[in-house]
């Protein structure tokens, strides 16, 4: 499988503050799919993306990505990992507000060994429209929509979004949900997206579902829909 997550562990604080945000998670997805993650709040859902974006170490367990083991890399190896083949989306959209939106996506090319081509990254989410203006001039969506630009335009192995959607009306979430598919289809991003928003699981390959740091369930989805079906 790409993505084998064994035992996942991450423990936070100690003794009676002590926090089991993983205990004992796995597991494992293959390349190029869609994924939605599922689980209350404080079920461990960022706490795994964030292992799987190689944001932090775990304190027990195993993690590959690709054959490469990520879990037991130096600092160093991880800042690496990061930088080359995992892509980020978080619910607030990290933009740099001083660079335009071409500009916003050609920094981090910029930085990047084989980076997609910045004008296609931009017509693939619809935002090169607005390529000479600022993020404050953008709607949540549209600057959601270059966040994902960013993300995607170092041709990541892997596109984690948490939350994407949480601070989008339903239709502005609608559309970036939109664009997230068809990154997925026209460069085969394996995709993993976390919410608690159930209705999202909809255009999902498979569903996965956390519980008290635990995945309880890894499922295919036999309902899949196209994101502009999904009823939010
Ligand atoms: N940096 C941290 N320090 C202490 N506790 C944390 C930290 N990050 C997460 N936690 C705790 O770990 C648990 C899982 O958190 P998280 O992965 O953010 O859950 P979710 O994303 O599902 O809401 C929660 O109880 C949370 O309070
Ligand atoms: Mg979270």
């Amino acid at each position: 499988m790409f993505i084998e997550v064994k035992g996942a562990k991450k423990i936070y604080g100690k003794g009676e503050s002590e926090v089991r945000a993983l205990d004992g998670a796995s597991l494992s997805l293959e390349e190029g799919g869609l994924y939605v993650i599922l689980g209350p709040s404080g079920s461990g859902k960022s706490t795994l993306l964030n292992m799987l974006g190689g944001l932090d170490h775990l304190d027990g367990g195993n993690l590959e990505i690709g054959g490469v083991k990520v879990s037991g890399m130096s600092d160093k190896q991880l800042v690496e990992y990061r930088r080359s083949d995992v892509g980020f989306v978080f619910q607030f959209y990290n933009l740099i507000p001083d660079l335009t939106v071409r500009e916003n996506i050609q920094v981090v090319a910029d930085i990047t060994k084989e980076p997609l081509n910045v004008d296609e990254v931009m017509e693939a989410v619809d935002v090169k429209k607005y390529e000479h203006h600022f993020p404050s001039e953008l709607s949540g969506g549209q600057q959601q929509r270059v966040s994902i630009a960013r993300a995607i335009v170092k041709n990541p192995k892997i596109l984690l979004c948490d939350e994407l959607t949480g601070a989008l009306d339903s239709k502005s979430a609608k559309t970036v949900l939109k664009f997230v598919e068809s990154v997925n289809r026209k460069f085969h991003t394996t995709v993993i997206i976390i919410t608690h928003n159930e209705a999202i699981a909809q255009m999902a390959d498979r569903i996965i579902r956390i519980k008290d740091g635990q995945v309880s369930s890894n499922e295919a989805n036999p309902a899949k829909r196209a994101a502009k079906d999904v009823e939010l």
